[in-house]
């Protein structure tokens, strides 16, 4: 599903296959299911939260949801959408959803709702579905009372579509298969991107040059993959003078066996999606190109292959980073924050940011503390950390929670031999102390500035949940997207 249209006109004079009709906090008595309440009752249907129910015969589909603000309305216009695929309706309308007569916020939510939930990834399928969902008309017609102001409306509507599909560009590109989607592959993408968008511009560091740059770190988790690494710097120059300069740094490893310190089988499964904090930093460019926001953005993607081989770099090997400091490899599996160490090195050296984020899917112990639904925040700075927290659980929808630092866990990633170990001496705490080794490569100008997100649990989840389906779910790419739209405001942080 890829359209989505404004109609001047009540819902009922627009023509379409389907009506999408949203029952807000179980009410039954809104103008929208009046008609169809007894029916909705033979069905057992209760209005929860983006359960639905398809009325063939009235041409209509209802889904709950418990209120009308954004995160209830984008997942319940996403389960209502997901709900029609394969039935071969092929335009549906809906009303504007608003919670309030001078906010469009739970409209662009509803829109974001029916692009997130429109996503397929058919590119391995050999026959595609022809039987999906291709439009939807959403009516001005008033909704709870309140007239739309039209203008508005379409800005909410336009930046829904760009935020959408800058999300769905980046599920297409972590659903890919590793040996479809290799650093070179990435580089690549972002070459499109900068060939598309003439306010971006790319540089790609190959092997020689990031040796002369002396990323031992990076270079020694690629070494035994029959893939170049490459260090993707994309990035976004507004018109205007820029309001700020924002970092992104991304883990981009497009396929992690673990290296030596081999994954079981039942935990190398899906980790193709190790490129997502990688493959989220190109989608977030993308959208802010787009949105053209006053801001000047930087990405950088360490995108690198971790494997196994003769030449794999090995436990007890001592790596030197970019910024001179050595690290003894205790677990080639933790191969993330080496990649990141000299990415951030390279990041702080070419860009004096205002802001610095790393998206990267660094820990299973993140998902274990925080579940798979929600990312892990940190940071010593608190005011970057809580512009993340607000942009994501307020704004764009997305789950995320802060860890605090502390000096014992650091404690615990001491190296006898050398400046600092690859992973801690205590099994407790491992999403933490991933952050603190990160934080070793901040340099002090930066320090207050940077916050790390670790989104191993949701970029890639093997169900359908809420407006996210199965696998890849562009997980940080709306969050900084709206935190950077709130920066271009000039707003404050909460
Ligand atoms: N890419 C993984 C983390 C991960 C796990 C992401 C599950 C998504 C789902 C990372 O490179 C890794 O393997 N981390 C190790 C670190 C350990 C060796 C200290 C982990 O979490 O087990
Ligand atoms: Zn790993
Ligand atoms: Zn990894």
């Amino acid at each position: 599903m890829k359209l989505i249209k404004f109609y001047e006109k009540l819902l009922s004079e627009i023509e379409a296959d389907i009506e999408i009709v949203i029952v807000v906090a179980k009410n039954f008595d809104q103008r929208f299911c009046d008609a169809e309440k007894e029916l909705l009752e033979a069905a057992g249907f209760q209005g929860e939260q983006d359960e639905t129910c398809l009325l063939p015969e009235r041409r209509k589909i209802f889904v709950g949801a418990d209120s009308i603000h954004s995160a209830d309305i984008r997942s319940a216009a996403a389960c209502a959408v997901r709900a029609l695929e394969g039935r071969g309706y092929r335009i549906a309308k809906m009303g504007a959803y608003m919670s309030h007569p001078t906010c469009t916020a739970t409209l662009r939510a509803q829109a974001e709702g029916l692009l997130l939930g429109g996503y397929r990834f058919e590119r391995y399928k050999s026959k595609k579905s022809d039987k999906h969902l291709h439009k939807v008309r959403i009516s001005l017609e008033e909704y709870n009372g309140y007239a739309l102001e039209i203008p508005a409306a379409q800005r909410a509507i336009d930046k829904a579509i760009v935020s959408a599909q800058a999300t769905n560009f980046v599920r297409d590109i972590v659903n890919t298969a590793p040996d479809d989607c290799y650093p070179e592959v990435m580089a690549s993408i972002a070459a499109e991107l900068a060939e598309k968008e003439p306010r971006l511009s790319l540089q790609v560091l190959t092997p020689t040059e990031m040796e002369k740059e002396g990323m031992g770190a990076l270079l020694a988790v690629a070494r035994a993959s029959r893939h170049e690494p490459r260090l993707i710097h994309l990035s976004y120059t507004p018109k205007e003078t820029p309001v700020a300069t924002v970092s992104i740094v991304g883990k981009g490893l497009t396929y992690d066996s673990g290296g030596l310190s081999l994954k079981p089988a039942d935990f190398m499964v899906t980790m193709k999606a190790d490129k997502s904090g990688g493959s989220a930093v190109l989608g977030i460019l993308k959208a802010v190109a787009e949105l053209h926001l006053p801001i000047e953005v930087h990405g950088f993607v360490g995108a690198v292959e971790n494997m196994i081989g003769g030449d794999a770099y090995k436990p007890d090997d001592v790596l030197r980073a970019k910024n001179g400091k050595t690290i003894e490899v205790r677990n080639t599996d933790a191969e993330g924050r080496l990649v990141l160490a000299d990415v951030l090195c390279y990041a702080q050296e070419q860009v004096k940011a205002d802001y610095l984020f790393d998206l990267a899917t660094l820990t299973g112990a993140c998902v274990v503390g925080v579940g798979q639904y929600t990312s892990g925040v940190m940071g010593f700075g608190a005011e970057p950390v809580n512009r993340v927290l607000y942009a994501a659980n307020t704004l764009a929808g997305e789950m995320a929670t802060k860890l605090d630092f502390n000096r014992f866990l650091r404690k615990t990633l001491k190296s006898e031999i050398a400046d600092i170990c690859n992973i801690s001496n205590t099994r407790y705490g491992g999403a933490i102390t991933a952050g603190l080794f990160l934080g070793e490569f901040i340099d002090e100008e930066h320090k207050e500035k940077w916050a790390h997100i670790d989104i191993a649990g949701p970029a890639f989840v093997e169900h359908a949940w809420g407006e996210n389906p199965h696998g890849a779910s562009g997980a940080g790419v709306r969050t900084i997207v709206r935190l950077l739209e709130k920066l271009a405001r000039g707003d404050e942080h909460k």
